[in-house]
């Protein structure tokens, strides 16, 4: 929480954005010719510290936005700056979560968020005492030589955003981490995301399709029309933290969502 408040206030807007996209387009190939134009151009900003969320139509190109944004993905035309360095400098660590856990089935708890140490040739001991404080922080305190089908989807979903702060990543990049929990789970893991993201004071991008997760997590929630996408509106959610289940019943809460929901109906989708 303190963390956190830090994070955000240092954030001045005289400092550049920790992450702009400047009309940001991706076409693909597709398999038999012809092109899919997924993102048509996109721009916006996420400041340091700050938790921003995406949420669009299925198919509206939300994946293909993060994994350009990971660099995992060129994008056709505009440009990604980090940090307010020149195009093609080194990137900020990032660390990203998907809809699967995808924890090797073979390697326990703390092998599994011990990984990018390994990838990262980084000092083992260092590396494995990081890792233990980072599943105590994501409640799994005591399932360290546990296997990954001896855990809950929601235990294999922490030990996954374990597993990308290990590397100290400068943001977390998150699509749709909960998409494949129940909707208790669901709701339990967002009050646990806002606890984690507080305590390691991260920038986080998150992808959702549950408006009132966006609404629940977000300082900022940018709502994407259907494909090609484009940025329908950008949102502040100025509900106060720590925010808890409670305040979801309230009536700026329920205005929020209703004005996603009629943003994304007027896309044709809901
Ligand atoms: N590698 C690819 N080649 C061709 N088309 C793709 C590829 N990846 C995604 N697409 C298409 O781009 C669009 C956006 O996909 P995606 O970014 O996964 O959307 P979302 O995450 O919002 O559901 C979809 O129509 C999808 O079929
Ligand atoms: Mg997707």
């Amino acid at each position: 929480m303190v963390a956190a408040t830090i994070a955000r206030s240092i954030a001045t807007p005289a400092r550049a954005p920790f992450i702009a996209l400047d009309g940001v387009a991706k076409t693909y190939e597709a398999r038999f010719g012809g092109q899919v134009q997924a993102v048509e151009t996109v721009s916006f900003e996420i400041g340091h510290g700050e938790f921003v969320s995406i949420v669009g139509p299925s198919g509206c190109g939300k994946t293909t936005l993060l994994k350009m944004i990971g660099g995992l993905l060129e994008p056709s035309a505009g440009k990604i700056t980090y940090q307010g360095l020149a195009p093609g400098r080194k990137k900020p660590q990032l660390g990203i979560v998907f809809q699967d856990a995808v924890l090797l089935p073979w390697r326990t708890v703390l092998q599994n968020v011990c990984l990018p140490i390994e990838v990262m040739r980084k000092d083992r001991a260092e590396g494995e005492a990081l890792a233990r404080r980072l599943i105590e922080l994501v409640g799994l305190k005591g399932f360290e030589d546990k296997y990954p089908t001896e855990l809950s989807g929601g235990m294999q979903q922490r030990a996954s955003i374990a597993r990308a702060l290990v590397s100290d990543p400068a943001i977390l990049l998150m699509d749709e981490p909960f998409g494949a929990l129940d909707a208790l789970t669901r709701e339990y893991m967002a009050q646990e995301l806002q606890r984690i993201w507080s305590s390691a004071a991260k920038t986080v991008l998150f992808i959702t399709h549950s408006i009132t997760e966006a609404v629940f997590l977000s300082d900022r929630v940018v709502v994407m029309t259907a494909r090609p996408s484009r940025v329908a509106e950008i949102i502040p959610i100025d509900l106060p933290r720590p925010r808890d289940l409670q305040m979801t019943t309230s009536e700026v809460f329920g205005r929020q969502v209703a004005h996603i929901r009629s943003l994304l109906s007027a896309t044709g989708e809901l």
